[in-house]
């Protein structure tokens, strides 16, 4: 089969990498993709002049790329194309697809509602309220600081997508009014911040998890929960500096044990499902469930409609069963009898940044890549931000392009192993000015 997929990530190079090896795919089309998904054997980057999925004409463009080269199955990346109804427009055109609709994907563009399903259904989440006023906010926010500033953070969050720039964890009253100022009078997120929620502050680590969910009204629908993983999302080692799109991931995560999975599925898992049936979604795509564990008991801080950046890079090396037949199961609503083998052991996949990043970043330089060195590790490399470009000697035929160039991810009997040959494998690359956290799967680091 032609399988398109939707990205421009490393995310979309670790699932083209993973249907390649597929005996069922003739054919994989990268739109746009990156300078990886290029390289990979049976797969061409699909180049839609304007190249925002997001945008109504490219879309329709996409629509009308799929039904003319025949593409049996695509499958959406990123957000903002599901938030803005690729899958819907794809399926007015009688073609498969893998994602949301519009209306299930606002459980990732609208937190507020995402809290009102939650809540509705019972998933266990952090206490939050709703603002649609500033005076409101400011008020709560006054009352519960008290003017001591001895009372546990809020948690003030954007209402709509804002690229990670819509969470901030306010330690004071003061901190706290910036926000919500920043937020709802002056605009700085535009229409995505006039709602806010605000959140009781959870202590504990955070987990993802992964699922394939198919679900069609009036069917027996199931999420299928993939193995653990935790992304790194602060910039800097030991937790420190400023939040990123993710700076590496592991999978699985070794603190979130058996009796953690069972109470993630009795307390958020189940409601979910239950929930999506009851308001007759047609969802046939992935969830990604963000975590907040402590002493084995999860709480959801976020639902995404989509695989997460990187965990997917670290997930997908473990699954041992054939990507594209599960797509398909997804896609077709026979997901209840499948099921997927995992390997045993762990993967590490630190990410490799341009200068700058998560501010403004270097880009345009050439990547160089010790092939021999790269190739003992047994380590696969994602490429993110990157375009292909002249090699040079020892040249990948990579180059920067982006904040999150690429990925090295390994596998190794445990972590430890994993992390060792992912990290023997990042030294391989060079570009100027290349950086990346050194714990990356550490048992300490998050
Ligand atoms: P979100 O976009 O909702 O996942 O929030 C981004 C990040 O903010 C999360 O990955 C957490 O690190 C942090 N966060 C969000 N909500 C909470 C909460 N209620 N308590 C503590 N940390 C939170
Ligand atoms: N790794 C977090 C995300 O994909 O949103």
């Amino acid at each position: 089969m032609k399988v398109m997929v939707i990205g421009s990530g490393g995310r979309e190079h670790a699932m083209v990498w993973k249907l390649a090896q597929s005996e069922k795919v003739e054919r994989i089309y990268a739109a746009p993709g990156n300078g990886g998904t290029a390289g990979e054997e049976n797969c061409e980057n699909v180049d839609i002049p304007g190249g925002d999925p997001a945008e109504t004409e490219i879309q329709e463009a996409l629509v009308r790329y799929a039904v003319q080269e025949r593409i049996d199955l695509t499958l959406v990346g990123p957000e903002p194309p599901l938030a803005a109804g690729i899958v819907d427009r794809f399926r007015e055109a009688s073609l498969a697809v893998v994602g949301p609709g519009a209306a299930a994907a606002r459980l990732e563009s609208s937190k507020s509602y995402a809290k009102t399903f939650m809540n509705k259904y019972g998933v266990r989440s952090a206490r939050s309220y709703t603002f649609t006023g500033a005076e409101e906010a400011l008020t709560a926010v006054r009352t519960h600081f008290g003017g001591a500033n001895k009372n546990p953070p809020l948690v003030i969050k954007a209402d709509g997508l804002a690229a990670g720039k819509g969470v901030v964890i306010a330690g004071s009253r003061e901190e706290a009014i910036r926000t919500i100022t920043a937020f709802m009078k002056d605009g700085v997120l535009g229409r995505a911040g006039k709602t806010i929620i605000i959140e009781e502050y959870l202590e504990g680590r955070e987990v993802s998890i992964l699922a394939a969910v198919s679900i069609v009204p009036g069917g027996n629908g199931v999420i299928l929960p993939f193995v653990s993983a935790r992304d790194h999302k602060r910039r800097f080692d030991g937790d420190r500096g400023p939040n990123t799109g993710g700076m590496g991931a592991v999978a699985p995560v070794p603190d979130f044990n058996a009796a953690a999975q069972k109470d993630f599925e009795a307390a958020i898992l189940t409601p979910t499902l239950k929930g999506m049936e009851a308001e007759g979604f047609d969802y046939r795509g992935f969830i990604f469930f963000g975590l907040m564990v402590q002493n084995g008991k999860c709480r959801l801080l976020e639902y995404n409609v989509r695989l997460g950046d990187p965990e997917t890079q670290a997930v997908l090396p473990l699954m041992d069963s054939d990507f594209a037949e599960l797509c398909e199961a997804v896609e077709k609503g026979t997901l209840a009898g499948y099921c997927p083998v995992w390997k045993s052991g762990a993967v590490c996949a630190p990410v490799v940044v341009a200068a700058g990043y998560p501010g403004d970043y270097r880009q345009g330089d050439p990547i160089a890549f010790n092939e021999t060195a790269f190739a003992k590790t047994g380590a696969i490399l994602f490429a993110a931000g990157t375009v292909r470009g002249p090699g040079g000697p020892g040249g990948s035929g990579l180059h920067s392009a982006g904040g999150r160039v690429l990925a090295t991810a390994a596998c190794g009997a445990d972590g430890a192993e994993a992390r060792d040959r992912a990290y023997r494998a990042l030294r391989a690359v060079h570009f100027e000015g290349m950086d990346y956290r050194r714990d990356i799967g550490e048992p300490q680091s998050r």
